[in-house]
């Protein structure tokens, strides 16, 4: 029999169609994608489903889904599902790893270079008419070369935006639970610091950490109060990790200099303060948003679903142990 394979919501056609090849689908293709009563639904009698982002998955919802065998989710970061109450209930979960992590450097770069250099503010005072004339003073912002690069959170999408650091000539400190093998970052020539210390010495401070109980709103009032007044805070990693509210009052009293953020506690909402503030340089979650690196993640997540349904191992699975027990059951995934 084939395989049955749900997809939450809007998917590139030839993902879409490579799964056609192999599984029975069934498509939600809206962008806005499915109510949880909907993915509930849906999802029943299914033997796995391609999750995104926007798709709530906690503990109430997995215990809904009896049968289901995975979720191949699109993405990285996982912090929308249950990963442990999906393994209680022998739910395999995957993410796509590796392949955004150059994609999501390149745009926390340039959201570190749009805020020192004021490019959306520049861009604003062009195209509204205000440019008179042109004068020493006119959109002055900070260098970026020679200054220092602060990251929190040292994965794989940290060290490729310490990688970009050095073409600036940058000096590069990190903060991690763990230190970088020794080879690792003097390869990266960046240096481990304590938090405090990172936050206190660094021009540019770039989050990178996944969203968890420890993470969330891990830079607030107490942290931004130690940065530097000329600094500028950069978020391509989860809303929650930051205050939100803390970080418009540090912007609006001039604590630190600017932020570049591509997420936030509450998307698609933004807090109105930072929609007032023109050193708040804003995105819409669009890190990995490349023609390529989308469907990459899409194709990777399609692929780890059809590896499970067809009884191979999927290589990017985030709950290995539940795989042992899931492949020794006779109807497999159903
Ligand atoms: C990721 O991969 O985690 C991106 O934030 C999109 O979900």
């Amino acid at each position: 029999m084939r395989p049955t394979i749900l997809i939450t919501k809007r998917l590139f056609p030839e993902t879409v169609a490579f799964l056609e090849q192999h599984a029975d689908v069934d498509y939600e293709s809206s962008i806005d994608g499915l109510t949880s009563a909907d993915l509930i639904a849906r999802a029943r009698g299914k033997q796995a489903i391609l999750s995104q982002f926007t798709d709530a998955l906690p503990r109430e919802i997995l215990s809904e889904m009896r049968g289901l065998g995975m979720i191949a989710h699109v993405g990285v970061g996982f912090d929308n599902i249950d990963v442990p109450a999906a393994s209680e209930h022998g739910i395999l979960v995957s993410n796509t790893p590796g392949i955004l992590d150059d994609t999501t450097a390149d745009f926390a770069f340039a959201l570190l270079m749009a805020a020192a250099r004021r490019v959306t503010e520049a861009n604003t005072f062009v195209r509204s008419g205000e440019w008179k004339r042109w004068s020493l003073e006119l959109m002055i912002g900070l260098d970026i070369h020679h200054r220092t690069l602060g990251i929190l959170g040292m994965g794989r999408i940290g060290q490729a935006v310490a990688r970009r650091a050095a073409g600036f000539g940058m000096r590069v400190l990190y903060h991690n639970r763990h230190p970088l093998p020794a080879e690792t970052a003097s390869a990266l020539n960046a240096k481990w610091v304590g938090k405090e210390q990172l936050l206190r010495e660094s021009d540019f401070l770039s989050i990178h950490v996944p969203l968890s109980d420890a993470t969330r709103h891990a830079v607030g009032e107490a942290e931004l109060s130690v940065m530097k007044p000329t600094a500028i805070l950069v978020n391509t990693a989860r809303g929650p990790v930051v205050d939100e509210a803390a970080l418009v009052k540090a912007l609006q009293n001039r604590v630190i200099a600017g932020a570049g953020l591509d997420v936030f506690e509450r998307e698609p909402q933004v807090h109105p303060g930072l929609l007032e503030l023109p050193q708040a340089v804003l995105a819409p979650h669009i890190g990995s948003a490349t023609v390529e690196t989308r469907k990459k993640m899409t194709m990777m997540a399609a692929e780890n679903a059809l590896a499970a349904l067809t009884g191979t191992r999927p290589p990017n699975l985030l709950n290995p142990a539940v795989w042992d027990s899931w492949a020794s059951r006779p109807e497999g995934a159903g």
